[in-house]
């Protein structure tokens, strides 16, 4: 397993550097060869990562005998054999076993939930059932044409499904069969099976409040509870009472069910058991300082020494975290070059990975190759890809976290609950008995994992959801039928952020801003801004901002050989004001090459971001146009003031000092709050000396709290926007820290 390169000393160094940085896993070695100037790489497998080796760790597999491979086929006519493999393929799913018997229970029960394994079938089965069952057509005798509507909390889910399910029907995507997530809608007059966010379909309540297009909904992956799937739910259950015809089913993983059952009073659950294979559980022996070194080591681990096929599924945290584990391991894999036995192949998926590069997973794996897949929790159960034995699981997840106490909303890693580790171990036993490698202790699995993670309701800031609520008239929110209450306190926090918005009157009663707020499928504090620009003639620049500053982590890359060089090609666009014009200029400049992709290869900038910043500032300015807002030209010398003026008055409360020590960064209003550093990838992380005030677009939590996309501002400008947030105390403390 070794291959010779020519030594070099430069070389040399890089490959240190890199070792040390943590690009590269420490059990790759360079060894120089006796008495010659060639090196070799070396895989020094005595460093693998340490695992118990006790088997009596089994996530139990179900008894069903394994199922016989499907016959097969009579010899097909060329233009059958499409269509008949297809068939196939759905009729081997053990949801199809169960057809019938769904059927009935749906025809007899208005509310039904579905239990089953990921991968038996559901997402993509039910609604073509009820579709092929008569539900698309109204049963008024006016023959309507009616939606079987499908939603998934995460916006990759609704689009690969669709794109899957269109092609089990063998029709065109974004007309039988569509589907519509935020900021893209490929559904058409004649969809009849379609996909959608949980969020879309909650603002669908907007326009039509009793979904009268709708003949049944499926609410998947209910046992995730999103805030979105939560909220509909309870909106659901109010509005069955009046439309009886609607038939609502609910669709959870084997956690929850019984809640749901018990919420809408006793409704029937139908099990679909799954197929199950037992899945082997290794635990690190120790804690593992880096996770993902120990994943990367994993990896190879498992491919030096497991037979194939088998494939690898290795969940992360998110996009970043995905991207440059890639990288280390294409690096890995390229130095050891054809000393490895057999071929990796590696591929990921995340929220934002563009639909044609999703397709990339479900292809099947050549022989004599392994596929490493790079996930998210996506994997865990909204999407199955086949073909996985083995898991490898640092049992992290990113999530939102809102402390109303301090009114700060942070995304933060945070560790996994055990349902959701077992579940993802379960990946690994659909097509065999597997294995699952947990980078954590079994005695942190039983002392440190929460049993079940939080619903979202009980953590994320509620402002958006509840200008919703009270755009459909719920104004009581006190005595709204959640399935689990938030707290008064983060529902009082959430009102008052929305009164000092001005989307709400002294009475709590929504002001005629909080109705065109909720125009935008937006964060309220970015629809204000995007209404305050108005005013000031620059909503061109407001919402180009607003749509680089929702892509920005991804917009910029480095290549490992040309840091040094991108680095100087991003600096020239910064502002001294901040990211967010830092972010205007590069659009800006694009704009001006006529949206070029060379300009962004020869400045370093992901062309892929932009094209989808460019889809979502479209759609923005259509909204605006909607609401009466007209856009300005895009000017050359566009007034930073009325920007910064636009962007103030959504953000007030996001503003921060420069601490008396001059070191870090706290909240106006919570002076003991909670001290906030510039992130390093921003503009302004390195201005000297530091901003003394400044807003932040959100926080990320990693080694500290960080801010990301930061705007610079002055007390003149604090003032004017925000002397109704703060008291004067709050502001005199700016004049003091100025001095
Ligand atoms: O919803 P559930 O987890 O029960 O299963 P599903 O998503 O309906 O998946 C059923 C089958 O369709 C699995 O074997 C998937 O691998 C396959 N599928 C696919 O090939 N491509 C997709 N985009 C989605 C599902
Ligand atoms: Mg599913």
């Amino acid at each position: 397993r070794t291959k010779s390169t020519n030594n070099n000393q430069w070389e040399l160094e890089q490959f240190n550097k890199a070792k040390q940085i943590g690009v590269l896993p420490t059990n790759l070695d360079k060894v120089n060869l006796p008495d010659s100037d060639k090196y070799e790489y070396v895989f020094d497998d005595s460093q693998f990562v340490n695992y118990n080796d006790n088997e009596d760790d089994i996530l139990k597999g179900d008894d069903e005998p394994v199922p016989p491979p499907p016959p097969p086929p009579p010899p097909p006519t060329v233009k059958d054999i499409k269509i008949s493999s297809m068939d196939q393929v759905r009729k081997s799913l053990p949801v199809y076993k169960y057809r019938e018997e769904f059927l009935d229970a749906i025809s007899k029960n208005q509310v039904l939930i579905v239990v089953g394994e990921t991968g038996s079938g559901k997402t993509t089965q039910l609604p073509q059932y009820l579709h092929e069952a008569g539900y698309s057509t109204s049963k008024d005798g006016l023959n309507r044409k009616l939606i079987i509507g499908c939603t998934q909390p995460r916006r990759v889910a609704a689009t690969s499904v669709a794109n899957r399910v269109a092609s089990e029907m063998d029709v065109k995507l974004g007309h039988e069969v569509g589907y519509t997530i935020r900021f893209d809608d490929n559904s058409g007059d004649d969809t009849v099976i379609k996909y959608l966010t949980d969020g879309m379909l909650l603002r669908e309540f907007l326009n039509d409040p009793t979904l009268s297009k709708y003949g049944a909904l499926m609410i998947d992956e209910a046992h995730e509870r999103t805030l979105s799937t939560e909220i509909l739910l309870s909106l659901l259950k109010d509005i069955i009472k009046t439309r009886s015809d609607l038939k609502l089913i609910i669709a959870s993983a084997t956690i929850n069910a019984e809640k749901f059952s018990k919420y809408f009073n006793g409704a029937s659950i139908l099990n679909i058991p799954g197929r199950r294979f037992p899945v082997t559980i290794h635990y690190t022996s120790n804690p593992e300082a880096n996770y993902i070194q120990a994943a990367i080591t994993t990896i190879f681990q498992i491919h030096l020494t497991q037979p194939l096929p088998g494939d690898i599924l290795v969940f992360l945290t998110g996009q970043e975290e995905i991207e440059s584990m890639e990288e280390s391991l294409q690096e890995s894999i390229m130095k050891l070059g054809t000393s490895l036995p057999n071929q990796l192949q590696i591929c990921s998926i995340y929220a934002n990975l563009p639909p044609d590069m999703q397709q990339k997973i479900f292809e099947p794996t050549p022989p004599n190759s392994r596929k490493v897949i790079l996930a998210t929790n996506i994997a865990e159960t909204s999407i199955t890809i086949d073909g996985i034995s083995y898991v490898i699981d640092p049992g992290y997840v990113k999530q939102n976290v809102y402390n109303p106490v301090q009114a700060m909303e942070s995304l933060v890693v945070v560790p996994c609950s055990r349902a959701s580790v077992d579940q993802r171990a379960g990946r690994a036993g659909r097509v065999g008995p597997g294995k699952c490698f947990r980078l954590f202790t079994k005695w942190s699995y039983y002392n440190e994992l929460e049993l079940n993670a939080t619903p979202e309701i009980l953590r994320v800031n509620l402002s958006s959801i509840i200008l919703l609520l009270l755009s459909l008239g719920v104004n009581d929110l006190i005595h709204f039928d959640f399935m689990d209450p938030p707290s008064h306190q983060s529902i009082i926090k959430s009102l008052e952020l929305l009164y000092s918005l001005g989307a709400l009157n002294s009475k709590g009663q929504l002001t005629k801003l909080g109705r065109q707020m909720n125009e935008f499928p937006i964060d309220p504090m970015l629809s204000k801004c995007v209404l305050t620009s108005k005013k000031y003639e620059c909503t061109n620049e407001v919402i180009t901002i607003i749509s680089m500053l929702g892509e920005s982590s991804t917009l910029f890359y480095r290549p490992k050989d040309k840091q040094d060089q991108a680095n100087r090609r991003h600096e020239k666009f910064y502002h001294e004001l901040g990211d967010h014009f830092t972010l205007l200029n590069i659009w800006n400049e694009w704009v001006d090459t006529d949206f070029s992709s060379q300009w962004c290869q020869d400045n370093y900038v992901q062309y892929k971001t932009l094209r989808r910043v460019k889809n979502v500032k479209d759609q923005l300015t259509k909204l605006c146009k909607r609401s009466g807002i007209n856009l300005n030209k895009k000017s050359d010398s566009f007034n930073p003031l009325y920007i910064q003026k636009s962007i103030i008055a959504g953000y007030f409360p996001n503003v921060v000092k420069l601490s008396m020590m001059g070191d870090s960064y706290r909240k106006l209003k919570s002076t003991d709050g909670q001290p906030c550093h510039i992130h390093p990838s921003s503009s302004i992380h390195s201005l000297k000396p530091p901003p003394k005030l400044l807003l932040y677009h959100e926080l990320v939590l990693t080694s500290k709290e960080y801010m990301r996309n930061c705007l610079l501002v002055d007390e003149k400008l604090v003032k004017e926007f925000s002397s109704h947030y703060y008291s004067l105390k709050d502001l005199n403390q700016i004049s003091k820290t100025n001095k």
